[in-house]
């Protein structure tokens, strides 16, 4: 607290990120990060551009990363948005399109920076209830509102929609944008990029943090029409003309030439999934379906904090949330297989 502080600095409730350990000797499912490294490729490319050229700014609208964008999900180059991470790219997608006289829909349980981004830009937002499965049912957002975002496959949850339920949504709201984040769509599920050139008011966001195994590079990026595109060129182009360095530009292009190495990492991650949720469930765990690189499980019997306690003790962290409808479950990322046997052996002696 300061008196130097802007008004609307004594406001904000901040987002608090997942715990990024000092120690690299904890196994760390905590922040939904891929467990396999970057494909060599990137690696290689973001070698190369360590030269001298660092001297110069990048490319300010990373036009090669668009098109190689634009190219693998068969739209147009005005029809991508790149951004120092999603995370910029929803920042900005809230700036531009989704602040107007009626509150913006979300759901109840979601991605925990959208209420962030609403107190930072003074939006007014309606959460709509999961049911009790924990699922968004479209149904619940017929009702007025200035814009729709959700995430989908939704966060913590992992539960996924179907596009048919996509397209309900966008039908139901010709006249506002429907933002879908989709950060976690490649590990089962089936991208609304499919829709964009049916639907002018759809908005895909996209991150390389999660299936591309890029969260330290920060690079997401939106799909829709072009008139959305052009808002959020013109914010970003009012805040930070050069969001994408060029290390990030170099990998970011070279992990979209690597679609091998993208999709065996992608499958070896659903792979342990399915492992990981039968084992989870034998030991007596109830898992939602996840289409994501986590899963989200409760015991019947023990406390989910007393579990993560006893997890981290063990050099083991996963992440716990305290909002009431959740608090009784672990959201687990997918490690390797041999972290995923070390936590269902740790979890199977907490639990004994
Ligand atoms: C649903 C969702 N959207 C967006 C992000 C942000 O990803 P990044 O900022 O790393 O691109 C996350 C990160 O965990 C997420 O869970």
């Amino acid at each position: 607290m300061s008196r130097f502080w802007s008004p609307v600095v004594h406001q904000l409730t901040p987002y608090v990120p997942g715990e990024q350990p000092k120690l690299d000797t904890l196994i760390k499912l905590n922040t939904n990060e891929n467990p396999y490294g970057p494909s060599p490729k990137v690696l290689a490319a973001i070698r190369a551009a360590t030269d001298d050229s660092l001297r110069l700014y990048p490319d300010p609208s990373g036009e090669k990363l668009k098109d190689a964008i634009a190219g693998y999900h068969g739209v147009s180059r005005p029809q991508v948005f790149v951004g120092n991470s999603s995370d910029e790219v929803l920042g900005i997608v809230f700036q531009a399109l989704l602040k107007h006289e009626q509150p913006l829909l979300m759901p109840d349980i979601s991605y925990g920076f959208y209420p962030v981004y609403c107190g930072l830009f003074g939006i007014e937002a309606r959460q709509v209830p999961l049911d009790d499965s924990l699922s968004i049912r479209v149904e619940d957002y017929r009702q007025p509102c200035g814009g729709v975002i959700l995430a989908n496959p939704n966060a913590p949850t992992g539960r996924l929609l179907p596009l048919s339920a996509i397209r309900q949504l966008l039908d139901d709201h010709p006249d506002q944008v429907v933002v879908i984040d989709e950060a976690y769509v490649d590990f089962g599920g089936e991208t609304a990029i499919a829709l964009v050139n049916d639907y002018p008011n759809l908005l895909v966001v996209h991150t390389l943090s999660k299936s591309r195994s890029l969260a330290g590079l920060r690079v997401g990026y939106a799909v829709g029409d072009a008139t959305l595109i052009e808002a959020l060129e013109r914010v970003k182009n009012s805040f930070n003309a050069y969001p994408l360095d060029r290390l990030a530009l170099a990998g970011a292009v070279a992990s979209f030439e690597d679609d091998d190495y993208f999709r065996h990492t992608c499958q070896a991650v659903m792979r342990t999934r399915e492992q990981l949720t039968v084992q989870l469930q034998a030991l007596g765990f109830e898992v939602l379906p996840s289409a994501a690189n986590f899963v989200f499980a409760r015991h019947p019997q023990h406390d989910a904090a007393m579990l993560a306690t006893g997890l981290r003790q063990q050099a083991v962290i996963v992440r716990h949330f305290t909002a009431p409808r959740i608090n009784q479950y672990l959201r687990i990322s997918i490690g390797t297989d041999a972290e995923c046997t070390r936590l269902v052996q740790v979890l199977g002696s907490l639990l004994s």
